[in-house]
Order: C-alpha cells, then structure tokens, then sequence
C-alpha cells in the first residue's frame, strides 16, 4: 500500500468508545453481518472509483463556501492541505467498506473525530485554517455522502436489489461513523 501522508491507522490512541457500546450503536442502526457482506462487495466496486468519487464530493465541498471555509484561511482555501485530505478520504472509503470495525477501527474513528474538533483539526497537515468543523455539518454531510455513492455502486453492472443493499449498507456504515465522530462534541457523559 502506498504511504499516505498523515494517516495514522492502527497508531492512534484508543477510543474512549467500548466495543460493547459499538455493538449496541450497530444494533440501533439495524447494521447486520449482512450489511458487512454487502459492504465488502461495495469495497470491490468502489476500490477502482475513489477518485471520482472525491472528485464529486469536492466539487460539492467547493462551491459552498460555508463548507470550503474549513479548508481556509482567512478566505483562501489551502490547497495543499485539501489534497493532503482528499488522499486521506479516498482511504477512508476503502476503509470502511474492507475493515473489520474491531478495536482499531474504533480507535482510528475516534482520531478522526478529533480531527475534524479542535482538539486535532489542522495539527496532521500543519495548517493554519478554521480551528474546528462545527457538529452541524458533520451531521449533515451524512446525506450528501450516502445519496451521492449510489451511481458508483450502480457502475459495475450489479442488479437493483444487490446495489439497494450495497447502498443501504453503506447508508448505515457512514451514520454509525458520523455518530463516532461527535463524541468530541458532546459534554462527558452524555454520549
Ligand atoms: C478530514 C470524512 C464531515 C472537512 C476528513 C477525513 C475523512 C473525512 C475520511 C480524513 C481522516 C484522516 O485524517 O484520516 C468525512 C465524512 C464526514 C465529514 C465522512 C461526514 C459524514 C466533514 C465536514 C467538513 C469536513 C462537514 C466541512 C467541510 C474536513 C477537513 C478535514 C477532514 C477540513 C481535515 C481535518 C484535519 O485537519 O485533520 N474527513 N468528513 N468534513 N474533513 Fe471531513
């Protein structure tokens, strides 16, 4: 595998996130050993589709300048820290189709959560730009990340019943991380 600058996975801090508590999150979201199954054959068709797919994303990230704002330092977006990011999300989608979500996985969730809190956020690419991504938006990004993956997981020829559960596999794979990812947010104990 290729180096990638800044990710961190199995060297990160362990999740204050029991495996117990990602059982029970997992059951809420109706996430099932079938949607792991569905999840690898994502894998499959998205591994070849990952820049494409940022491609669109970015698109999305760049013509809104509320979200652009944190990339950016007083109106200038860092480039070079969007690519350093970008490389990172395109692992990312590999990540959370092919890895087992054991303690880890849990770990490395709970390092990008604070990455995107101010806790974290600018320190992995050495930036200057906007100090925290507000909760908000983290909740919201789970529709356009999930509505916007279908056609990719419709490329590879695949029947409407295997990529529906493809789709609504990853639709619970991206809301059980962006939950993770808010435990920054929350006042201790209320998680
Ligand atoms: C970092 C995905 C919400 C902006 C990242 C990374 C991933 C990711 C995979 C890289 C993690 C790593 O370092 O290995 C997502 C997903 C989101 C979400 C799936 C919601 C479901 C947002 C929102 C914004 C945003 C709403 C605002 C535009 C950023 C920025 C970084 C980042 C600026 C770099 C943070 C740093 O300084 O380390 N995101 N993100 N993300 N994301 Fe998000």
């Amino acid at each position: 595998m290729k180096t990638i600058q800044g990710y961190d996975y199995g060297k990160v801090a362990t999740s204050p996130v029991s495996l117990q508590e990602l059982d029970l999150l997992k059951k809420t979201v109706l996430f099932t050993a079938e949607d792991e199954k569905y999840l690898r054959l994502a894998g499959e068709v998205l591994q070849d589709q990952t820049s494409q797919v940022l491609d669109l994303w970015y698109g999305f990230v760049g013509n809104n300048e509320h979200l652009l704002y944190y990339f950016s330092k007083d109106g200038q977006p860092n480039q070079k820290y969007l690519a350093a990011v970008r490389e990172r999300f395109e692992q990312w989608i590999l990540d959370l189709c092919n890895r087992p979500y054991d303690q880890e996985w849990l770990n490395y969730q709970h390092e990008i959560a604070l990455r995107h809190h101010s806790t974290k956020k600018n320190q992995t690419d050495h930036v200057d730009a906007a100090p925290i991504i507000h909760y908000r938006y983290i909740v919201a990004f789970i529709y356009p990340i999930t509505a916007t993956i279908k056609s990719f997981l419709a490329n590879k020829g695949h029947d409407a019943e295997t990529v529906d559960k493809m789709y609504h596999a990853w639709f619970k794979a991206v809301t059980l991380t962006a939950i993770l990812w808010t435990y920054p947010y929350v006042h201790k104990g209320e998680f």
